[in-house]
């Protein structure tokens, strides 16, 4: 085995973060829970929630057979509610395509709801072992520095594609990747590596030599009251599940949205924007002659 195979493993053997769902052989329903959720948000929220989740839904059968109003309202603190809906659906997909097993083929994985490439390999590689290259924004970014281009910004997609088809150390396609997981949330961040402490540096070309990855120009979101809508859809999904019967009228929770006094212009946006939005994404439902917002049915 090549020496960077060799000390990466090594060091995650001795030092790896400890999450839930990370265990030897770990099931493959609790790899889809984990990967799901962390597609957009942060590891220390989903170790929290991710037992209290399983505990609810303890196997794909049971999850595909919840309601939307139940999976939204225990999607709470794991951001984009949409994802719930997705997962729901996923569940569903796997019971009736795939008698309830989560597939080990790659391009199955790929037809089910919410699943991306990235999804698809993790699943591949951590629950069911197979050899296979996984690439997230911190693992290319790692694989462009140990090449010596230290802003991946610089770094052209099938160039790392075709490193990381080569790098991981085969039947260890698992414990490479989560290991490089861990070096980019510890040391080889965005916006600042701490080489001198990371187990690689001795393998890689850019080391030291890393200071500022180039921001990206951020586009300026769609907001209301200088807040992104796309926080304000979250807290419209958080005030309903906070109420007894998750339903109330729309003026009344237009206020407690905002917590200010509303005004026409609130009332016009929240008409135009986030209410159609959310029942879009079957979020939500709306009664137009009561005026009741709730929680999807
Ligand atoms: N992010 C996505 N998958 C992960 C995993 N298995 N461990 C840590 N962070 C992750």
């Amino acid at each position: 085995m090549i020496e960077v195979q060799r000390t990466l493993l090594e060091w995650y053997a001795r030092d790896a973060r400890s999450f839930p769902w990370r265990y030897v052989n770990p099931e493959p329903y609790h790899v889809l829970i984990s990967e799901y959720m962390l597609q957009q948000t942060q590891t220390q929220r989903i170790a929290e929630r991710f037992p209290v989740f399983i505990e609810q839904y303890p196997n794909v059968q049971v999850l595909s057979e919840t309601t939307k109003q139940e999976i939204i309202m225990a999607w709470q603190g794991l951001g984009y509610n949409n994802r719930a809906l997705r997962l729901r659906e996923c569940a569903i997909t796997i019971v009736e395509k795939f008698g309830g097993i989560i597939p080990d083929a790659y391009n199955e994985l790929i037809s089910l709801p919410g699943i991306g490439p990235y999804t698809a390999s993790a699943i591949m590689a951590f629950a069911h072992g197979k050899d296979m290259a996984i690439i997230d924004v911190n693992i290319f970014r790692i694989y462009a520095r140990l090449m010596g281009i230290s802003d991946p910004a610089d770094a052209k997609k099938s160039v790392i594609a075709s490193f990381a088809d080569q790098a991981y150390p085969r039947g260890k396609a698992s414990e490479w990747h989560q290991a490089l997981m861990d070096v980019g949330a510890r040391w080889c961040k965005a916006n600042h590596a701490l080489c001198n402490e990371c187990p690689l540096h001795m393998h890689c070309k850019s080391a030291f030599q890393v200071n500022m990855q180039t921001k990206k120009k951020s586009r300026k979101e769609p907001s209301h009251r200088d807040v992104p809508n796309r926080i304000w859809r979250g807290r419209t999904i958080e005030c309903l599940r906070n109420r007894p019967l998750y339903a109330e009228s729309k003026e009344l929770l237009l206020s407690a949205i905002i917590e200010h006094p509303v005004n026409e212009q609130d009332i016009h946006w929240f008409d135009q924007t986030i209410l159609p939005a959310l029942v879009k994404d079957s979020l939500i439902e709306y009664d137009i002659h009561t005026h009741i917002v709730s929680i999807a049915s």
